[in-house]
């Protein structure tokens, strides 16, 4: 069954603990971490000060993807703050593999993220240090756009690329999934979907969580 991971940029920060609390008991399997750091992406949001003060969860993994231009001048900050993946994106660095290497290292999941418009062929050399490729399906900034139905395309190429190399990389979704396309994403090869308005807009998290899982 697919993964839901629900992205805290949706909820609200005044109760966030309450919000991440009332998520995980409602049947979230990760909870996504969004960091903008308004030059990578027009938006800025939290930092690791943020994630070292809220509850850790038994079998509930947090998943920072991290919206910042070269990530390798505070990733420490990232790596000793306890999440359990790190995405980065491969426009961000010109020393992907340096990276993936040292969040290997401190045995944190590392993953690759890929805004719409870049190609699947950025990955080529690196898909063997990877546990997960991220497909933006939104332009990476916002919560609430819309999903870019070409990506669907992308998701089913990865998903023949990784089967050929006979890896077992994630594919994570992320942006405007809900439950009018999550047959669509799921049938095209996604393991996990990162939602944010389709679960924190909605007055019951259980039911937005099912409804994504049993689609
Ligand atoms: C966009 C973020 C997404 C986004 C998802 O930059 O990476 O995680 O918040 O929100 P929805 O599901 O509302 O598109
Ligand atoms: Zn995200």
């Amino acid at each position: 069954m697919v993964k839901v991971a629900p992205s805290i940029l949706s909820a609200s920060f005044n109760t966030l603990a309450l919000e991440i609390d009332k998520v995980i008991k409602a049947g979230a399997d990760l909870i996504h971490l969004d960091i903008m750091d308004g030059i990578f992406v027009p938006n800025i949001t939290f930092g690791p000060l943020i994630y070292k003060d809220i509850p850790k969860y038994d079998g509930v993994e947090f998943d920072a993807h991290l919206m910042v231009i070269q990530p390798e001048n505070n990733i420490q900050s990232f790596l000793d703050s306890g999440v359990d993946r790190i995405s980065v994106h491969v426009e961000a660095t010109v020393h992907l593999q340096r990276m993936l290497q040292l969040i290997r290292h401190h045995h944190i999941k590392p993953a690759v993220a890929l805004n719409p418009a870049t190609p699947l062929s950025t990955l080529e050399w690196v898909l063997e240090d990877l546990d997960m490729v991220l497909i933006m399906s939104v332009n990476p900034g916002f919560g609430g756009q819309s999903f870019i139905k070409g990506m669907l395309k992308k998701i089913e190429l990865l998903k023949e690329m990784i089967l050929k190399k006979g890896l077992s990389v994630e594919i994570e979704v992320d942006g405007g999934v809900c439950p009018e396309n999550i047959r669509d994403v799921v049938n095209a090869g996604t393991d996990i979907v990162v939602a944010g308005s389709a679960i924190f807009g909605k007055p019951d998290y259980a039911e937005a969580i099912q409804a994504l899982k049993h689609y």
